[in-house]
């Protein structure tokens, strides 16, 4: 006889394993099926999907260590230090960031053993709908038949790669091959200048790297507020990353030890680009393959994500989908607030996301962030604003940490003073923002921001002064 369960969550990402942990810690009887082992020694699956494994943790791992190196190398001279004889030892960089890894997702396998989730190590498919709940098959080492009453689908996603350009992820390399470098590549070459392009693109350069990233758009981070995607442009090319926009990729010729990239830049004219690595980071596509989502009705839409209303319910009763696999932005603490509300949701709770207040992070030197809307989807939606900017170069604690670069913007409705966005391009942009979206999940006024005492000297004071600068009171410019 099959086991039978109140929830089966297919994929154990930061979606489906926070989906697992809330759905029994509500009282609920759950099993998780992960079949990636990604790079684990002994081939067993391993939690924590992209995000832990080939994602936000080890891309931040070598961010963080890359970023020490930089400062050694050329910026703590200003402070007065000098050190000779900097270094760089590829392969501890690498294992210290599979330590992180390792760390990271054992950590998820005992959260799971302390939640009492029963993990099924294999590949999840839909068999059919009995009078039970929904019959899954889990095919790993061994196969096995599961029945559960709710299915949370928390399947992901994976690189998109461009058709004639073949990932051996050793020479050209999608996300997974461009955490793993053996050395620093002497040219790297990477298609995309998007999330990945610029974080790994940061990673290498700062290592040694010469480092040419083509984008096919003609404006550079077209979903940022424009004023940040300017000042981040300007920042980033003095830094030495080379970005060639408006390109249009022609052949990609792998050899063993490189490969050659013909395109065709914004001008129309012909070019080539010669290095030894290339990463291509070109956006990600849902996984669905070997689901059967057939057997129990359900389609994916155009591009291949499963369809869900606001709680993330698709077609089928009690089936959900959450994370890289629906709809909305393709960010891990999206997946787990998904995550969250649908176990709550089948515990009979009432949950809520308000999509608007999703924070964005590009982890650069300086860090970018946001919340809400951009100076140009106001001004497409009509919506009379106040614009309030302050720069971290007025700021003491920015100055003394030698980081004085870029400047938090907050955007206020004219009218009711109400906080409608609210960015940042500076340093530990990644947790300025949190005040933010906490001030947007309270539909705080700007007002309330600048009237609430903010530690000095400190970062957060940019954020108070901005506030006040939408009321033109800026009080240290
Ligand atoms: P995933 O993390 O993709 O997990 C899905 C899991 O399901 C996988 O382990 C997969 O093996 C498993 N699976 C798939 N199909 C099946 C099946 N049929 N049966 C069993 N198991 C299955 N986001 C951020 O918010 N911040 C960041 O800093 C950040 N950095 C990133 C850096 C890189 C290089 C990349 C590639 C992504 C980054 N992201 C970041 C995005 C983030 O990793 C994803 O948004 C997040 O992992 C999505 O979570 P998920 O649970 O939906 O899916
Ligand atoms: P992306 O969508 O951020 O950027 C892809 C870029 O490639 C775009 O600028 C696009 O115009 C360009 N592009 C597409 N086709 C092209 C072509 N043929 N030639 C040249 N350029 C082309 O996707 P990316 O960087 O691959 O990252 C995938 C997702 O992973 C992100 O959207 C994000 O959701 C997530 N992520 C989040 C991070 C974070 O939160 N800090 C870090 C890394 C990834």
């Amino acid at each position: 006889m099959s086991k039978q369960f109140d929830v089966l969550v297919i994929g154990a990402g930061p979606g489906g394993y926070i989906a697992a942990i809330r759905a029994a810690q509500l009282g609920l009887s759950v099993a998780c099926c992960e079949a990636n082992a990604y790079d684990d020694p002994k081939g067993e699956p391993r939690l924590g999907g992209t995000c832990l494994n080939v994602g936000c943790i080890p891309s931040k791992a070598l961010l963080a260590s890359s970023e020490e190196y930089e400062n050694i190398a050329h910026h703590v001279a200003d402070h007065g230090i000098t050190v000779q004889g900097v270094s760089i030892d590829v392969s501890k960089l690498l294992a210290r960031k599979d330590s992180i890894v390792t760390k990271m997702t054992s950590g998820v396998q005992f959260l799971f053993r302390k939640n009492k989730i029963t993990l099924l190590k294999g590949h999840g498919s839909f068999v059919s709908k009995t009078e039970q709940g929904y019959l899954v098959k889990v095919s790993g080492q061994e196969t096995e038949e599961v029945i559960a009453k709710h299915i949370i689908i928390a399947t992901g996603s994976k690189a998109r790669h461009l058709p004639m350009v073949a990932v051996d992820n050793v020479v050209v390399c999608d996300n997974e091959g461009a955490l793993k470098f053996a050395s620093v590549p002497k040219k790297l070459g990477v298609i995309g200048a998007g999330v990945i392009g610029l974080e790994l693109g940061s990673v290498w350069r700062r290592l040694g790297a010469e480092v040419t990233i083509l984008e096919a758009l003609p404006q550079f981070l077209g979903a940022c507020d424009e004023s940040l995607a300017k000042e981040a442009a300007k920042l980033f090319s003095k830094q030495g990353l080379n970005i060639a926009l408006g390109v249009k990729i022609g052949e990609v010729k792998a050899k063993k030890n490189g490969v050659s990239i013909a395109y065709t830049d914004a001008q129309g004219n012909a070019q080539q680009l010669d290095c030894d690595k290339l990463i291509v980071s070109v956006g990600r596509i849902p996984n669905t393959e070997g689901l059967n989502l057939s057997a129990i009705g359900l389609t994916t839409d155009e591009r291949g994500f499963i369809p869900v209303d606001d709680h993330c319910a698709t077609a089928a009763a009690g089936i959900y989908a959450i994370g890289d696999v629906v709809r909305g932005p393709m960010l891990a603490h999206k997946a787990e607030d998904e995550g969250v509300l649908v176990a709550e949701l089948l515990a009979g709770q009432h949950p809520h996301i308000d999509y608007n207040c999703i924070p964005w992070v590009i982890y650069t030197a300086p860090e970018i962030a946001w919340v809400g809307k951009t100076e140009q989807q106001l001004k497409a939606e009509g919506r009379a604003y106040k614009p309030g900017q302050f720069p971290f170069a007025a700021n003491g604690r920015a100055l003394g940490m030698g980081h004085s670069e870029g400047f938090v913007k907050i955007l206020a409705d004219a009218k009711t003073d109400e906080i409608l966005g609210v960015h940042v391009i500076g340093a530990n942009a990644s947790d300025l923002i949190a005040e933010a979206v906490l001030a947007m999940e309270f539909k705080a006024a700007a007002e309330d921001v600048a009237r609430t005492c903010h530690p000095h000297p400190s970062l957060s004071e940019v954020m108070r002064e901005a506030a006040l600068a939408t009321d033109k009171r800026a009080l240290n410019m």
